[in-house]
């Protein structure tokens, strides 16, 4: 697929169903799933939470480029989800295109609030307004995933069924749509950006 993986990559926000979406599409394609996170999490042999808390969310950062770049240099085809926040840094950007097909599910603060709502296994929304942090932080975000998105599926209010029919769609026609390499990803890199 024009020099890129052939994977399919879930970004979004946190509580916008990458995780549960990647299951029932792996189901569905019979395609592996994986989430980076939880990756992570069983190489580390401690949680996310434990991550954040013993060695810093720079650490934690590190910890996703260097996944990314392992899993880029993969040949076998599966279905990830990522954290997130992995799309902020713009190494990453590149890694998860490099990947393959990325499938950006996007949500309102809402809706990812409502879902969110009393976790305790999100380090960044442990705070007194989760809702106000949703928002700024989805403010921060949304450029960095509209930019690594091949496709953009709205998940508020959209059954589970036509979420996974769009993603399908995508799928079936993924070397029109990933049409940026990795080469083309890299030639941007380091334009103002936040690292
Ligand atoms: C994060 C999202 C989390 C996890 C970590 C940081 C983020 O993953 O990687 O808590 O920065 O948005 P999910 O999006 O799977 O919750």
């Amino acid at each position: 697929m024009n020099g890129r993986g052939d994977n399919i990559v879930l970004i979004g926000f946190m509580g916008s169903g990458k995780t549960t979406v990647g299951l029932k599409l792996s189901y569905r394609l019979r395609m592996p799933v994986e989430d980076t996170d939880k990756l992570i999490e069983r190489r580390q042999g401690i949680s996310i939470s434990e991550i954040f808390a013993k060695e810093g969310e720079d650490a934690f950062r590190r910890m996703e480029t260097e996944l990314l770049e392992e899993i880029g240099n993969q040949e076998y085809q599966r279905i990830f989800s990522v954290g997130g926040g992995t799309p902020v840094r713009q190494e990453n950007r590149a890694l998860l295109k490099r990947c393959g097909l990325v499938v950006y599910l996007r949500a309102r603060p809402e809706t990812l609030y409502e879902r969110l709502q009393g976790d305790t296994t999100r380090p960044l929304l442990q705070c007194e307004n989760p809702l106000a942090r949703i928002r700024e932080l989805l403010g921060e975000r949304q450029a960095a995933y509209a930019e690594c998105a091949d496709v953009t599926v709205d998940v508020d209010d959209i059954p589970m069924e036509e979420i996974l029919e769009q993603i399908t769609d995508a799928w079936d026609q993924r070397d029109a749509l990933a049409k940026n390499t990795f080469e083309d990803e890299r030639l941007t890199r380091g334009k103002g950006e936040k690292t």
